[in-house]
């Protein structure tokens, strides 16, 4: 049966989220409280950001069983569920540093019980810390009206979807996790129906804490997983072995997997910097001093990767002012348009502010460009242009920083030829196949795969 739903907050998580649950055909509304976003839903394309199959789903639905609204409180009245998709950034400075910023989910949680008429599930879609779901259930019996007392039914759903892939990931999902509390039937039973489009294996219930938790552990496992390939990738560096063999050989154990291996410049995007610096704040809140220092050396590692690549390139730069670097890719990973912690922010900014002329080319977020370094004082050196052709010619270097289809297949002859001699290739993804790279007459590195210099 078709539920009345509401999802709270309209990024990547919800958007989607609202979208595949009216494919699922239930009757939902998306709210927002950026106005601005929510016009452009309502009457884009545009839409307010870039994810693979999304337009088709918003278009198909929207008037019939989608649409959007900045009206909170009306919409939370009508609605059986909401789905709390807000914002959790990590909170950057004061009491609690590094863990979930949740005024967000404070202020809807505050506006769900003031608004809620009859039973009513609340699920947790954003990432939360661990025992939010405490949280808010105090929140609904301090603020909500006596007759409303005991009508919610707080849910863990976490979203597992990858940008890029998030549609195809809520359609095609590997589980569906559902935390619930104990003997709430209701709850349990309101979620079987939900997704009741779905296998009933897929779903996979559990208590309300472990389901908050494995959220975190998710993000912690995969971003950890791709930390340690790229710490073999440094050793590979020194050693003369190529990651990608070694990665190969390593994925191919069963009980390793080959996903998440790929070596380079390290992870970006919302979710993993966030999570796992909860996680460790959650483990230091526990004393659990010394599992805290393991995932901490992981995230330290991350990103100091972005720093020796832009060493590297200095090293064989042998100076950068005045140096043309072109910089291919701009979002944290490709088919998106999202540039949050994304590695060539960092990247870009260190090549700038070292006095080199950078040049973006990205197929989605180089709009963006501007927004991150208008005011930054080595602005002037940066530049986007439209195309690969664009961005190399004249350059010393190239360096790839998002592994874009588009940028998978190259013509170095062509390449080269528009860049300055000696020219280089510095391959942050591992995308290029460095014998094509060096027979065209440039220089290569790969991260994990060494130098490998043209014989030209
Ligand atoms: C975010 C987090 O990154 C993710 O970890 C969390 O699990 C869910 O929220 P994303 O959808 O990518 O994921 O975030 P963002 O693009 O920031 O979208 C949040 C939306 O909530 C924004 O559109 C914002 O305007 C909206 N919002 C925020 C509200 O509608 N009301 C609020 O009070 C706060
Ligand atoms: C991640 C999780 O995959 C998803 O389940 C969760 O809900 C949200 O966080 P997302 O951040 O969208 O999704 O992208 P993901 O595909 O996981 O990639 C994250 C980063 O890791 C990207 O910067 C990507 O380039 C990098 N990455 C990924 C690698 O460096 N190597 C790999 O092998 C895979």
């Amino acid at each position: 049966m078709a539920k009345r739903v509401c999802v709270i907050g309209t990024g990547y998580v919800g958007s989607v989220t609202g979208a595949v649950l009216a494919e699922l055909g239930h009757q939902v509304t998306c709210v927002d409280s950026n106005n601005e976003k929510i016009q452009q839903f309502a009457n884009g394309p545009p839409f307010p950001l870039s994810e693979p199959g999304l337009p088709e789903l918003i278009m198909k639905h929207r008037g019939k069983n989608l649409f959007f609204t900045t009206d909170l409180p009306g919409i939370i009245s009508k609605s059986e569920v909401v789905f709390v998709c807000v914002s959790t950034p990590t909170k950057m400075e004061g009491i609690a540093t590094g863990s979930f910023d949740m005024t967000y989910v404070d202020s809807v949680a505050r506006s769900i019980a003031a608004h809620s008429r009859g039973d009513m599930v609340v699920v947790e879609k954003s990432t939360v810390p661990l025992r939010t779901a405490e949280r808010i259930e105090e929140i609904f019996n301090s603020v909500s009206s006596p007759s409303q007392r005991g009508k919610f039914h707080v849910v863990s759903n976490p979203e597992f979807l990858a940008e890029g892939t998030a549609v195809k990931d809520a359609l095609q999902p590997d589980r569906i996790l559902v935390g619930t509390r104990p003997n709430d039937e209701y709850a349990r039973k309101f979620m079987n129906e939900l997704y009741s489009s779905f296998p009933s294996e897929v779903i996979l219930h559990t208590m309300i804490w472990s389901s908050e938790l494995a959220k975190l552990a998710n993000n912690a496992f995969l971003s950890t997983k791709i930390t340690q390939i790229n710490a073999i990738a440094s050793l590979c560096d020194c050693s003369g072995a190529d990651v990608t063999e070694v990665s190969k050989a390593v994925g191919m154990d069963n009980r390793i997997g080959n996903k998440f291996l790929a070596a380079g410049i390290g992870w970006g995007g919302s979710c993993f910097g966030k999570d796992v610096r909860a996680l460790i704040y959650l483990l230091r809140h526990f004393n659990l001093e010394a599992e805290a220092r393991f995932y901490q050396a992981a995230h330290d590692l991350n990103y100091l990767l972005r720093e020796r690549f832009v060493r590297r390139i200095h090293e064989s730069l042998y100076s950068l002012p005045n140096k043309t670097v072109a910089v291919l890719g701009f979002a944290f990973k490709p088919n998106t348009d999202d540039i949050r912690d994304s590695p060539a922010i960092d990247i870009i900014s260190m090549l700038a502010a070292e006095g080199a002329n950078v040049r973006v080319v990205d197929p989605e977020a180089g709009h963006k460009v501007k927004q991150v370094y208008g005011d930054k004082p080595f602005a002037y050196n940066i530049l986007v242009v439209e195309s690969v052709a664009e961005a190399v010619d004249g350059a010393d270097a190239m360096v790839l920083v998002t592994d874009w289809d588009e940028f998978k297949n190259l013509d170095f002859k062509a390449i080269a030829a528009k860049m300055k001699k000696p020219g280089w290739v510095f391959d942050g993804r591992n995308i290029c196949t460095p014998s094509k790279v060096v027979v065209s007459g440039l220089n290569y590195y790969g991260v994990g795969r060494g130098v490998i210099r043209t014989q030209s």
